[in-house]
């Protein structure tokens, strides 16, 4: 495994210990208020506005996932309808993410559908798209599922995330194309096992290109979620080079990171959107930050250490 992969690993299993998760609870406020953009729905809402006027559009996500009961699941669609509910009345592009399991994925799929169901209803007529977040492995099957089911059902405003990191990958693109998904594409962010995932960061960059460049052109609409300079640089050559309209694709990047470089390319005519996660549930959330950036934990130490 990579250098890079051991430390994501590592810091991902550290966080899970109950201790580490108070201690860092406690000390982590600076790194919380730089990913996160509150824990209301209006502060959430004056950030996706800031972004807004800096040409880059919000994706807002309630955080919050792998609920343990049905009335936290329940709880969840009721604050995800009532942020459906506001972004109705903004006059900017209005786009959410949810988490299959903070609707109630791992209790019962059925459940887990009714909600997203429910909050599709509200959304679509609305204008409000709705992005299924993917999360770690053992869900993939279950989230794509739900995809299906709900498109087969006529809802369009509904989008997919693929992860590059997952050998299984290429075929769940090629299963999923004659739903022409509006797609996400990630390298993905869970620690997970060699036996499904690449273990190499180098083998996940080059699989996120060949699934992008597939995904264009086959005539999807991809979103490419990333930072990575190098990556974005690619696809950029690669969409001129092929004469791949701006209106085809976007970038996508999380609220914190890079905002220079997310303006930059929206100043170039790209579409760009910021992921504004807000909410109180933001341990699951930032310990993925950290796993990702090793400066980020050296903050997280600096700060423990009183500094
Ligand atoms: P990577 O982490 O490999 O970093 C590559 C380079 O990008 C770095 O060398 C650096 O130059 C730059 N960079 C990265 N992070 C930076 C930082 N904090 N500050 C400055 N520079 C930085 N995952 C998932 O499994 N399911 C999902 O549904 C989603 N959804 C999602 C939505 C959006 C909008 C984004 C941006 C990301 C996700 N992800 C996700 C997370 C994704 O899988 C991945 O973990 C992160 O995007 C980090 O990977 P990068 O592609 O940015 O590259």
């Amino acid at each position: 495994m990579s250098l890079d992969l051991t430390y994501r690993s590592l810091v991902l299993s550290v966080a899970g210990n109950p201790r580490v998760e108070a201690l860092i609870k406690g000390r982590a406020r600076s790194l919380v208020r730089r990913y996160v953009a509150g824990e209301s729905l209006e502060e959430a809402l004056a950030v996706a506005e800031g972004l807004e006027r800096e040409g880059v559009h919000a994706i807002l996500d309630l955080l919050g996932e792998m609920v343990r009961t049905e009335a936290e699941a329940r709880a969840f669609q009721g604050r995800i309808l009532e942020l459906v509910f506001s972004l109705a009345e903004r006059p900017w592009p209005k786009y959410i993410s949810v988490k299959p399991t903070q609707l109630g994925l791992d209790l019962s799929e059925g459940l887990a559908l009714e909600l997203l169901r429910g909050i599709l209803r509200e959304a679509e007529p609305r204008g409000v798209f709705v992005r299924l977040d993917m999360e770690d492995s053992p869900r993939v099957e279950a989230t794509l599922r739900l995809y299906r089911a709900l498109r087969e059902e006529g809802f369009s405003q509904l989008g997919v995330v693929l992860q590059s990191y997952l050998y299984r990958t290429e075929k769940d693109f090629w299963d999923l194309l004659p739903y022409r998904p509006n797609l996400r594409l990630v390298k993905g962010a869970y620690r997970e096992p060699k036996e499904v995932a690449f273990p190499d960061k180098r083998l996940i960059d080059a699989e996120y290109l060949h699934l992008g460049k597939l995904a264009l052109k086959e005539g999807l609409y991809v979103a490419f979620a990333t930072h990575d300079p190098r990556l974005i640089a690619e696809i950029r050559r690669y969409t001129e080079a092929m004469g791949i309209p701006k209106d085809r694709f976007e970038f996508q990047m999380l609220y914190g990171v890079r905002p220079e470089a997310q303006k930059a390319l929206a100043r170039e005519g790209y579409t760009v959107r910021a992921y504004v996660p807000y909410g109180e549930d933001w341990y699951p959330y930032l310990t993925r930050r950290i796993a990702e950036r090793p400066e980020n934990l050296f903050l997280v130490l600096r700060s423990l250490l009183g500094g």
